[in-house]
């Protein structure tokens, strides 16, 4: 079924609020606070929409998150149950320092179609192309490099390629070098790197490398909408990630997870601009008023732009 498009205008007023909340706090150096207000107000915001929401990404699991947790039911209870997957504050050291790309995210799908992803690492990989067999984790850099090279008809030297400056991607830049492709080094924000692909305008044509589970899960919702391919494999380092994976019911630790068993059915994406990036602008504050920049997705509506509102404070 549909999720009703009336939901779209709900969810880009809840991002764009959370968004503002953490506006006020940037630049200050202080992480915690910057992500405690965008949940905050998030979740209130969430309490008073008549849904009946189950968070399935969230700030962690209820052990370490009194709010937003993994489990946590939201809304009236008036309205079609939905799984909820939020980001509050993506991006928490662009958000303290004042630099571009924190954004406050959310995704939704009705219950049972978005992936329970445990707070853990994540390989992944995303382009545009929908075609099987072209890139996928399993094969080499040099075979992905090559394969795409040849379909998108663009000599390596012309391709980009977008990757957190991480050390851990230390062999995957070595040779990425070598095959002379461009590279975009982004310093945090994989949900935003993860989505530069979705569009020509955004100059990269794949993303590549480990970053955080959950952020895997909801740029494959808006990657979804786009018709982009996005492959995930989480990473289980500790015994004790292992036995949280497997109450939440994962036994296969080292599967390839393909984006439908991702995210399934119909689903709303909205991404808002705390600080300025790639994807959208910054929140701005002028004369009583501000305006917000959420880049949002609606798959069935095939609803896929950057929606601005300008709103009273
Ligand atoms: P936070 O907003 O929680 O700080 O996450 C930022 C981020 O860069 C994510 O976008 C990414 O998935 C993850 O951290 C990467 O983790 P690490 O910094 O440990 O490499």
């Amino acid at each position: 079924m549909a999720i009703d498009k009336k939901f779209v205008d709900q969810f880009v007023n809840i991002t764009s609020k959370a968004a503002l909340a953490s506006s006020y706090l940037v630049g200050k150096k202080d992480k915690v606070a910057a992500d405690k207000a965008a949940v905050d107000s998030m979740r209130s915001m969430l309490n008073k929409l008549d849904i009946e929401g189950q968070i399935v990404i969230g700030e962690g699991e209820l052990d370490k998150a009194p709010m937003l947790y993994i489990g946590e039911r939201l809304g009236t209870n008036k309205g079609p149950k939905f799984d909820i997957a939020v980001d509050p504050l993506e991006g928490t050291n662009f958000a303290a320092n004042n630099l571009p790309g924190a954004l406050s995210v959310i995704a939704i799908t009705e219950r049972n179609n978005l992936f329970k992803a445990p707070e853990t690492y994540m390989e992944k990989i995303t382009t545009n192309v929908k075609e099987k067999n072209v890139v996928d984790l399993d094969f080499s850099v040099k075979k992905n490099i090559f394969n795409l090279s040849e379909y998108l008809n663009k000599k390596p030297k012309n391709l980009t390629a977008c990757i957190l400056d991480r050390p851990r991607h230390k062999e995957i830049i070595t040779e990425l070098k070598k095959l002379n492709v461009k590279i975009k080094f982004i310093t945090d924000g994989d949900i935003s790197g993860a989505l530069l692909v979705s569009d020509k305008k955004y100059n990269v044509d794949i993303f590549l490398g480990i970053g955080g589970g959950p952020e895997g899960v909801l740029a494959a919702a808006a990657l979804d909408a786009y018709g982009c391919s996005f492959q995930g494999r989480f990473l289980f380092q500790k015994n004790d990630d292992k036995q949280r994976a497997r109450q939440m019911g994962i036994n296969d630790f080292s599967k390839k997870y393909e984006i439908h068993e991702i995210v399934s059915g119909d689903s709303i994406f909205c991404a808002t601009g705390i600080t300025s990036g790639d994807l959208v602008s910054g929140i701005k504050i002028k004369d009583g008023e501000y305006t917000s920049e959420t880049f949002v997705t609606h798959k069935y509506t095939g609803l896929k732009k950057v929606i601005k509102l300008k709103q009273n404070l």
